[in-house]
């Protein structure tokens, strides 16, 4: 694969948060799948399991499991100054029907992959890296479970779909219907389906605030008293996601 398809495959992927319920082949998220388990992870210990779900009442149970901490979500965002809040819940109590739109668009995704992982399976990597001395276990960890994510993304996006990331807040009812194992848990879930709308390119910071040559070039850094800038930044670019979404389902 050259570059620039990379590049146009990187920039084509983005999160899909309207589905079309048409069902998608098997093949395809055996495909999705395939490609997912060659992700790198701390000593190749491979943290993840996947439960793909297509059955319309196990989706159905899963998507009130989701929804079922909505109010707690909504609640929780509220308690930070409105530019702060995430896009998807800075509305007043009188619109939070919009919020729950934004946030439930993948509810008609033909297929939901259920990505579980296991915190043993982190016993496979460097000890040291496993131990509590500087924190640096959760993030081999979490970060292995992050490769498997992205590349379930990028090899959904390869075949055209769309997908999307779901993080969950708790695990008992998921656990309920999935019957996965202690201690498993599950970790987020993908649904992927034909997409809805197609978004422009992502919104990113301009390259040139990220890297460094040689040394860190301090005039770039971060200062505790203009963290706030980088956060009204970030919410901009978070913003300027959703309008675009907002906008290619107008058009539906
Ligand atoms: C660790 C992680 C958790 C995320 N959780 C969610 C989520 O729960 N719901 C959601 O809609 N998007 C979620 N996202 C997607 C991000 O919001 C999205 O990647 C970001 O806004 C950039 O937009 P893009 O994916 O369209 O490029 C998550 C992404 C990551 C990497």
């Amino acid at each position: 694969m050259k570059y620039d398809e990379l590049l146009e495959l990187l920039r084509y992927r983005r999160s899909i948060r309207v589905f079309k319920p048409d069902p998608i082949p098997d093949e395809s998220i055996m495909k999705i799948l395939d490609a997912a388990h060659y992700a790198m992870s701390g000593g190749n210990s491979q943290p993840w399991e996947f439960i793909v779900v297509k059955d319309a009442k196990i989706k159905e149970g899963i998507f009130n499991a989701y929804l079922a901490n909505f109010e707690l979500t909504y609640h929780l965002e509220q308690q930070r100054a409105p530019r702060y809040r995430h896009p998807a819940f800075n509305v007043p109590p009188e619109e939070k029907d919009k919020a729950r739109q934004m946030v439930c668009g993948w509810k008609d995704a033909p297929v939901y992959i259920m990505v579980v992982e296991d915190g043993r399976k982190m016993f496979g990597s460097v000890l040291a890296a496993r131990s509590d001395l500087n924190g640096e276990s959760l993030s081999v960890f979490a970060s292995s479970m992050g490769h498997v994510s992205m590349i379930l993304h990028l090899a959904a996006a390869a075949l055209g779909l769309g997908s999307q990331r779901v993080d969950v807040c708790t695990q008992e009812s998921y656990r309920q219907i999935l019957k996965y194992p202690e201690p498993s848990r599950l970790s987020f879930i993908v649904p992927v389906g034909y997409r809805a709308y197609q978004p422009g390119p992502p919104h990113r910071l301009p390259l040139k605030s990220l890297v460094h040559f040689d040394q860190y070039d301090t005039s770039k850094a971060i200062r505790d008293d203009n963290f706030l800038e980088y956060l009204d930044k970030i919410r901009a670019l978070g913003r300027l996601g959703y309008e675009d979404e907002t906008a290619a389902r107008k058009k539906l």
